[in-house]
């Protein structure tokens, strides 16, 4: 049985321009959003990453016939075949996205024979409003062990008022709630913007949805809905990532795709550290020119258009240099600080254990045999490697590649020292 592993060295300044792929968390969810059209779809921009392969799993064992295209970064999904409900745990167990098919199945078939989601373990992950939500709308459920059933002769459109803005639940309603009679308000909703792409591809099908200030979403529903061609969104946490690798490595980069726009807290985060940083006039693209003297910063993770929770931990790898005391508060998941005790064995000092995590800078991190515990824990571990004196080994890298696509050779490609092992 072969074991992966990332090998990194010391490297120098990266210094270059990167072209960003698509959004996984956007992709995902338009993906399974395809469940409501009968017909030829087409994506554009896909990220070509280990998500993206099990949803097409997924898809494919409902019914769909599904065409990859690597080169382009496209897929074509017809979904006319799609007659089935019914999911295997195997499938579901994948990744926490596969709950997103629940609202489309239901919406389609009135029923959805499922099983508990998967994916990163970043604390308990509920899926109560996703439940609560859809037995409002007339649906029954039954939950027994890892398997899941609902079951709903007719959904109606009611009004949700969400207790946390929850993205998968904003998509999951959204998705039950397009092809049926009247109108569907939904209150403290997520306003992400991957869940304005999904809006963007379910009002080009046919849907009526709008967002109204601060945050609710208006869904008038629809009789139905036609297949579509959609360009997904460029990644902003694959932008995000980026740019960190290239501060911590105190380096230059150039990513002309980067949705500025979406990422205002963040970039000011990075020049509250001291980096430089030039975005495009049309809010697309951004350069950054690090400092060769990173300041301390602290920072609370929240819904968007707060500190986004998956560039938490890359973030922190970055303030591990930097000078002083560096506060971080992890709202939004109760238990992602897993990467802390990993940068611990390379050389990170942590004030105090618990919440908020405090980061006190050191002059140098050391290389070390670490492990990746999520997405974007293995994000930190590899670009607090590329600084690091010496040799880092990283395993647990089935998590990285469930989330990026191509970020080892587009670091190689910036001059990072590093690459994936296959023994
Ligand atoms: C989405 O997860 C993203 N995943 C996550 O990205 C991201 O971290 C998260 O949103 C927050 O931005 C995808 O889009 C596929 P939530 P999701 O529902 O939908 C609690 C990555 O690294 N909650 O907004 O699962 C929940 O436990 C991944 O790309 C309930 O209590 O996030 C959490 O504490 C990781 N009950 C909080 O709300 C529910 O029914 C936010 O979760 C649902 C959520």
């Amino acid at each position: 049985m072969s074991t992966e592993s990332i090998a990194i060295k010391t490297s120098g300044p990266l210094q270059g321009t990167v072209h960003l792929v698509g959004a996984k968390n956007a992709v995902l969810v338009i993906m399974a959003s395809l469940i409501l059209t009968k017909g030829k779809n087409k994506l554009t921009n896909v990220p070509f990453s280990e998500d993206v392969f099990h949803m097409i799993r997924l898809l494919e064992s409902l019914g769909a016939v599904i065409e990859q295209d690597k080169e382009q970064r496209t897929l074509f999904i017809d979904t006319t075949k799609i007659l089935s409900a019914q999911i295997g745990a195997d499938i579901m167990k994948k990744m926490r996205a596969s709950i997103l098919v629940m609202g489309p199945l239901l919406a389609r078939f009135g029923t959805a024979d499922i099983a508990m989601p998967g994916g990163c373990v970043l604390g308990t992950r509920p899926i109560n409003f996703h439940l609560n939500a859809f037995s409002k709308m007339g649906a029954t459920y039954n939950q027994h062990d890892d398997s899941l059933t609902a079951e709903a002769k007719e959904l109606r459109a009611v009004d949700h008022v969400l207790e946390y803005p929850s993205v998968g639940a904003t998509e999951n309603i959204m998705m039950a709630s397009v092809l049926m009679q009247g109108k569907t308000r939904i209150v403290n909703a997520a306003i992400e913007p991957e869940v304005l792409d999904l809006i963007q591809a379910l009002n080009k099908m046919g849907a009526q949805i709008t967002v109204e200030p601060p945050a609710s979403i208006v869904i008038k529903g629809v009789s139905l809905l036609k297949p579509i061609e959609h360009h997904i969104l460029h990644d902003r946490l694959e932008a995000g990532t980026l740019l960190l690798a290239a501060a911590i490595t105190g380096g230059e980069i150039n990513l002309p795709d980067a949705p500025v726009h979406s990422m205002e807290v963040f970039l000011a985060k990075l020049e509250e550290m001291g980096h430089e940083i030039t975005c495009g006039e049309d809010g697309q693209g951004v350069h950054l020119k690090a400092t060769k003297n990173p300041q301390a910063i602290s920072f609370k993770t929240m819904p968007y258009p707060g500190f986004p929770t998956d560039l938490q931990a890359p973030m922190m790898a970055a303030l591990c240099l930097a000078s002083g005391k560096s506060v971080i508060h992890e709202t939004v998941f109760e238990n992602r600080l897993l990467h802390v005790r990993e940068l611990q064995k390379m050389g990170a000092q942590r004030a105090i254990d618990g919440q908020p995590a405090t980061i006190v800078g050191v002059d140098e991190l050391y290389g070390a045999s670490v492990i990746a515990t999520d997405i974007r824990a293995g994000a930190a571990l590899v670009i607090a490697g590329l600084v690091a004196q010496g040799d880092t080994s990283m395993t647990g890298v089935h998590h990285l590649k469930r989330g990026y696509d191509d970020l080892i050779p587009k670091l190689a490609s910036l001059g990072g020292n590093i690459k994936l092992v296959d023994e």
